[in-house]
C-alpha cells in the first residue's frame, strides 16, 4: 500500500483535488493507496475553501496549517518548514502537488529536500512570463518532480525544451523523471460535476436568484499583474464599464475587492457585482453565459469545455490551445482589443479534445501508482 501526502492550499487546487481524492478512495485505487490530505490555509474564506469541501465532498483535510495572507517569500517559507515537519513524521512515497501556486511550490521544495518522489498534476504549462508569481512555481516544482502529469501536448514540448523527458525503463527519480499525458483534471471535474450542479432544486442555486433575463457575459479577475498595477485594473474596468450592451455578472476574488476600493475604481451599474461564488453555481454560470471574459487559468479552459468564446485579459497565456483553436482571445487590457474581442463574431471551429476525455484522473494513478 503507498502513501500519498497531498497538498493543496488554493481554490483552483481544491477543483483538481477533488476527482484524484474521490478516484484513490474508490474501489478500484483504494487497496493500492492511501492518502493524506494537507490544506496549507493559502486560501481561508468560507467562500474561498470550505465551500469546496462541501459541495463537492472533497475528504475533509487531515491538517489544515492556516498559512494564509502576508508576502510570498513570508508564505511559502512558512508553508515549506510546517509541511517538512507534516513529511518527516508520514514518510509518504509520493508527494502530490497541483498547479502553480505557493502551496505547490512549498510542497515540491519541502518533499524534495527530504528526498521523497514529488507528482505534479498539470506539468509542463509555460506562459514564457517569468515576472508571474505562477510561472516561477511551475518551473521549480517541474524540475524538482519525478512524475509530470501533463494536461497537453504543448506542455509536453515545453518541458522538452527544458531537457525534461520521458525516462521510461529506467527507477524514476527527479533526475530520471517519467512524463507523460494524462489531459486535464478540470475537464474530469467539469463532466462530473456539471450533473450534480444541474440536479439542484431551483432554491439551491444561485443563477435563478440573479434574475437575468437574457443573455449575459461572466467575469472573473484575480491575476497580482492586473490586481496590483491601479492602471491596468482601472483600464480593465474603463473598457467594461463602456460594455453596457449585456450584463456583466462578476464573483470577485478577495484580492481583486481589495485592490477595487483601495483605488476608489468604479464598477458600471450593467456589471453585478458578487462575492466568490461555489464551484456548482459557476458551472451553472459558464453553462448559461454568453462570454466569458477572465485572467484565470482555470477558467479559460471552462470556457472552452463548455464551448463559450473566452476573452483573456492578459498579456500571455499558458493555455496556448485554446487560443489557437479560435476559441480563446488574449487581449491584455489595451480598451480597443477589449472592445473588439467584444463584438467579434462567434467562433466557428469545432473545439477538438485538446484537454482528453475525462479519465485523467485515472491516468494520472495508473501513472504514479502502476510504477511507484
Ligand atoms: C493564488 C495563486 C494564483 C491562483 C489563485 C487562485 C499564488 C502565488 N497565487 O492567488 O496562482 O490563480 O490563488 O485563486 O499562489 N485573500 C482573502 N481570503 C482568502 C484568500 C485570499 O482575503 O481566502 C486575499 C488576501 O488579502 C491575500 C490575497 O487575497 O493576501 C491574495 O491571496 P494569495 O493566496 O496570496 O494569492 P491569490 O491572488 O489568491
Ligand atoms: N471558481 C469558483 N468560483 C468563483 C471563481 C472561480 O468556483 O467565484 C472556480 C473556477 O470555476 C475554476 C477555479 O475556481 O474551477 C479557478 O480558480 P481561480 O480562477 O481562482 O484560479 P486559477 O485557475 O487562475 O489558478
Amino acid at each position: 500500500m503507498k502513501k500519498i501526502l497531498t497538498v493543496v492550499g488554493a481554490r483552483p487546487q481544491f477543483v483538481k483535488a477533488a476527482v484524484i481524492s474521490r478516484l484513490l478512495r474508490s474501489e478500484t485505487w483504494k487497496g493500492l493507496a492511501t492518502e493524506r490530505l494537507i490544506h496549507t490555509g493559502q486560501h481561508y474564506d468560507a467562500n474561498m475553501s470550505e465551500v469546496f469541501f462541501s459541495e463537492m465532498r472533497i475528504p475533509k483535510p487531515d491538517v489544515n496549517l492556516g498559512i494564509g495572507g502576508g508576502g510570498h517569500g513570508a508564505m511559502t517559507g512558512e508553508m515549506l518548514a510546517r509541511l517538512e515537519t507534516e513529511l518527516v513524521s508520514y514518510k509518504p512515497d509520493i508527494v502530490l502537488i497541483y498547479g502553480d501556486t505557493n502551496s505547490t511550490l512549498a510542497g515540491a521544495l519541502a518533499a524534495s529536500k527530504l528526498h521523497m518522489a514529488v507528482a505534479h498534476v498539470e506539468a509542463g504549462l509555460r506562459s514564457r512570463d517569468k515576472g508571474m508569481p505562477e510561472e516561477q512555481n511551475r518551473i521549480v516544482a517541474d524540475h524538482l518532480s519525478t512524475w509530470l502529469l501533463c494536461p497537453t501536448e504543448a506542455a509536453l514540448a515545453n518541458l522538452k525544451r527544458e531537457g525534461i523527458e520521458d525516462c521510461k525503463g529506467l527507477a524514476p527519480s527527479s533526475d530520471r523523471p517519467r512524463v507523460s499525458k494524462v489531459g486535464d483534471v478540470m475537464l474530469d471535474a467539469s463532466l462530473f460535476y456539471r450533473g450534480i450542479a444541474a440536479m439542484r432544486s431551483p432554491a439551491e442555486r444561485l443563477f435563478p436568484k440573479l434574475g437575468l433575463q437574457g443573455k449575459f457575459r461572466l467575469l472573473t479577475l484575480h491575476r497580482a499583474e492586473n490586481t496590483d498595477d491601479a492602471v491596468r485594473l482601472a483600464a480593465i474596468f474603463d473598457s467594461l464599464n463602456k460594455a453596457t450592451d449585456l450584463p456583466i455578472v462578476f464573483p470577485v476574488h478577495p484580492r481583486t475587492r481589495k485592490m477595487l476600493e483601495a483605488s476608489s475604481i468604479e464598477t458600471g451599474k450593467h456589471i453585478i457585482i458578487l462575492d466568490p461564488i461555489g464551484y456548482l453555481d459557476m458551472l451553472d454560470l459558464e453553462a448559461s453565459c454568453d462570454c466569458v471574459i477572465t485572467d484565470s487559468g482555470g477558467v479559460q479552459k471552462e470556457a472552452y469545455f463548455f464551448g463559450k468564446p473566452c476573452i483573456t485579459v492578459r498579456d500571455t497565456t499558458e493555455w496556448v490551445e485554446t487560443v489557437e483553436s479560435g476559441w480563446n482571445q488574449l487581449v491584455g487590457t489595451e480598451g480597443e482589443e477589449i472592445r473588439r474581442a467584444l463584438t467579434a463574431p462567434r467562433p466557428k471551429s469545432e473545439r477538438d479534445p485538446l484537454y482528453g476525455s475525462g479519465e485523467a484522473a485515472a491516468l494520472i494513478l495508473e501513472a504514479i501508482l502502476g510504477q511507484a
